[in-house]
């Protein structure tokens, strides 16, 4: 299967990003280790949070879905079950490394696996910790890489340095200091998203942030409660640039979550000059939420590097397409984390829009790009990989060039509705052959 995208025209009117993935998984996550009911609103019905539904009702939870509302019936701290079959966590890392901290502390085995993509993943660093908590995991290449069997055992609490700033690494950790009598914290050289912190302790655990340590108390009594889940700034993002770029756009992108830890876009994108105004800045469950009217803008360059780099890790590649109508040159560095994403980010980005005849070359960390060249329509591959696949589409609309888009059904992983939303905004879906 591919689609054709053709670049029309400006933007105009509104779009409603789908909910925010991060918070989605843990929802369904916490609402199931959690006594009584937890009622999920603007749950992301994308793959990935389909995977975490999945795998939690193998695990014992019950999970309903009513319409566009998920509720969970928790099953308490210690009411998991030992699941018959291997869980698969598809293509989504942040199930596979969430759950492999819930699974480290419970009395049973699991075996837990996912896609082509997701078993060439690091999980060392989600099981090195596990093991120094007294975890039971082992696997191929040494117990680093999916399929993970897992003996769940009695976990002692720790505290831990993680080398990369991620928060699936801090959340597994968090996760199964859960099960530990006991603080467990965990520091990361950068602030990632803190979305675990915050709804753990709207759930009832004792959390303790200071600078870029986290320490849990082992053991909660977690309470169900209702989850409204604000949308996704990592599906916002591919709006906001889209109608940067595109002359003559003036879109109203509603109900962008706004968390501070993941605001890094909205930061470069002011940096670079785009025109957007916040209105109706609301807190949804714990969550800072806004309207974003976004206006096509000249753009320059930017040197990206450091501290805000986990604060907008998956909204590079969509970022690499804004610096191709930007006026000068923009350098990403210190984003290494790209290469160990769904695909390698930087190769596949470098690749498909140099095929577009784009100026791109690719770092170790990063990438430099000059803005300006002129594009011209053709092929392009999503290397299995939805952000990579939504990016290339963006290009396609703010060159105004025609782009056929192999293998796009990986968009669903985060975003279903994406080319139905292009195509209502009446900005480029050509066709589309199923
Ligand atoms: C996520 C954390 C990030 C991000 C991913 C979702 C999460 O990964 O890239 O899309 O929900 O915790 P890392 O923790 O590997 O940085």
């Amino acid at each position: 299967m591919s689609v054709k995208i053709q670049g029309k025209g400006p933007l105009r009117g509104e779009v409603s990003v789908p909910g925010d993935k991060s918070v989605s998984h843990r929802a369904v996550i916490f609402g199931a280790l959690a006594e009584g009911r937890t009622e999920i609103e603007g749950f992301l019905f994308g793959e990935d949070c389909l995977s975490t539904v999945s795998c939690m009702r193998q695990l014992g939870a019950a999970v309903h879905v009513n319409g566009e509302t998920v509720s969970v019936d928790g099953v308490g701290l210690t009411g998991l079950k030992e699941p018959e079959n291997i869980l698969d966590a598809g293509n989504s890392g942040t199930t596979a490394r969430l759950l492999l901290g819930v699974l480290a502390g419970q009395p049973f085995y699991t075996v837990l696996t996912g896609d082509g993509s997701l078993r060439r993943r690091p999980m060392s660093r989600v099981t090195k910790p596990l093991l120094q908590m007294g975890a039971a995991i082992s696997g191929r290449a040494g117990g680093t890489l999916l399929p993970l069997s897992v003996q769940g055992s009695h976990l002692t609490p720790t505290t831990y340095t993680s080398p990369v700033a991620s928060a699936q690494v801090k959340s597994a950790v968090l996760l199964a200091g859960l099960f530990a009598e006991g603080e467990t914290t965990v520091t990361e050289p950068e602030k990632s998203r803190d979305h675990t912190e915050r709804m753990l302790a709207a759930f009832g655990a004792a959390v303790d942030v200071r600078g870029n340590s986290v320490t849990v108390t082992g053991r909660p009594k977690l309470q169900g409660r209702t989850v409204r889940v604000p949308g996704d700034i990592s599906s916002a993002a591919f709006f906001l640039i889209a109608a940067s770029i595109v002359p003559g756009s003036d879109l109203l992108v509603r109900n962008v979550g706004i968390n501070p830890t993941r605001t890094g876009i909205l930061d470069v994108l002011t940096e670079m000059g785009a025109d957007m105004e916040y209105i109706n800045t609301r807190d949804e469950s714990g969550e800072p939420v806004a309207d974003i009217r976004v206006k096509a803008a000249p753009l320059r360059g930017v040197e990206i590097g450091g501290e805000i780099i986990p604060r907008l890790i998956d909204e590079l590649p969509v970022l690499a397409v804004a610096a191709l109508f930007a006026k000068g040159e923009t350098v990403v560095r210190d984003a290494a984390e790209l290469r160990v994403k769904e695909t390698d980010r930087i190769a596949a980005m470098t690749e498909e829009l140099s095929s577009l005849g784009a100026d791109i070359e690719a770092r170790d960390d990063g990438f430099i790009i000059r803005g300006g060249r002129m594009l011209t329509g053709g092929s392009v591959k999503s290397h299995d990989d939805h952000r990579v696949a939504m990016s290339l589409c963006i290009a396609a609309l703010g060159a105004g060039i025609t782009v056929d888009l192999d293998s796009p059904d990986c968009i669903a992983i985060s975003y279903p509705s994406f080319l139905e939303t292009i195509k209502t905004l009446g900005s480029g879906l050509q066709e589309w052959d199923k």
